[in-house]
């Protein structure tokens, strides 16, 4: 089975869990974007759900799907958050932010009773680190902010590049407007003492490590789909 398939089996075993009437965080990815797919089929077929995207893309996408949003200010208490992830390990941390919507994605996960990870399982791994840490910063002070992340993360034994993200015209703009810092340090044995020290720099809006947020991941392998529960 290619990626596709295994991110579409994935969204499957997820769309179980969504029952009717609920309010829905709607994720970022392509692996999210399988799961609206699916989601809006049975949309289709007179299913309800109230949904909150976790992105101007998503958003863009549930209304060609014809799936009902909301704002979070609409509806600040969600049931559900599906959503995809760049890496899970077996407690449950990931890193997101790989298409550059983690502020926004960590804020409905964070309002919602549940949060279900899907993946393929090329995003299971042992120890966080792998896949570069996004970090949302204002771009005001960006290149201070730089290295006090830096900094934070030498006390911690940790080194690497820290790289703003790019598009075609400049540097990449989140939906709020900031930019993303893509730090490459590596395996992260203490992702709860960098989280921790992330936070305590100013000039650092939010960052891709999310800890404790989610309470189930379902991974598709070629072997077939396991959830891991927290
Ligand atoms: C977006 C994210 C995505 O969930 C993450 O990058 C995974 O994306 P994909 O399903 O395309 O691999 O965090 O900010």
């Amino acid at each position: 089975m290619d990626a596709r398939a295994l991110k579409i089996e994935a969204a499957k075993v997820a769309l179980s869990y969504v029952e009717d009437g609920m309010r829905l965080g709607i994720g970022t990815g392509s692996t999210a974007e399988e799961f609206l797919n699916l989601l809006a089929e049975k949309v289709d077929g007179g299913f309800h759900v109230k949904g909150v995207p976790t992105s101007e893309k998503t958003a863009h996408l549930c209304v060609q799907l014809g799936i009902p949003l909301y704002s979070l200010d609409e509806m600040p208490e969600l049931d559900l958050t599906i959503d995809g992830t760049d890496e899970v390990d077996g407690d449950l941390r990931l890193i997101k932010g790989g298409g550059g919507a983690l502020l926004r994605e960590k804020i409905v996960a964070c309002a919602s009773s549940k949060m279900i990870v899907i993946a393929d399982e090329s995003k299971q791994v042992e120890t966080l680190g792998a896949f570069p840490l996004p970090v949302e910063a204002m771009p005001f002070g960006l290149e201070a902010t730089r290295m006090a992340i830096a900094k934070a993360a030498e006390k911690l034994g940790l080194s690497g590049e820290i790289a703003l993200r790019q598009d075609r015209d400049g540097p990449f703009e989140t939906d709020g407007g900031h930019y993303i810092l893509d730090a490459s340090f590596g395996r992260i044995p203490d992702a709860e003492a960098l989280s921790e020290s992330l936070n305590a720099i100013p000039g650092v809006v939010e960052h891709g490590l999310f800890l404790n947020i989610a309470s189930a991941a379902i991974i598709a392998g070629s072997s077939g789909v396991r959830t891991l529960t927290a």
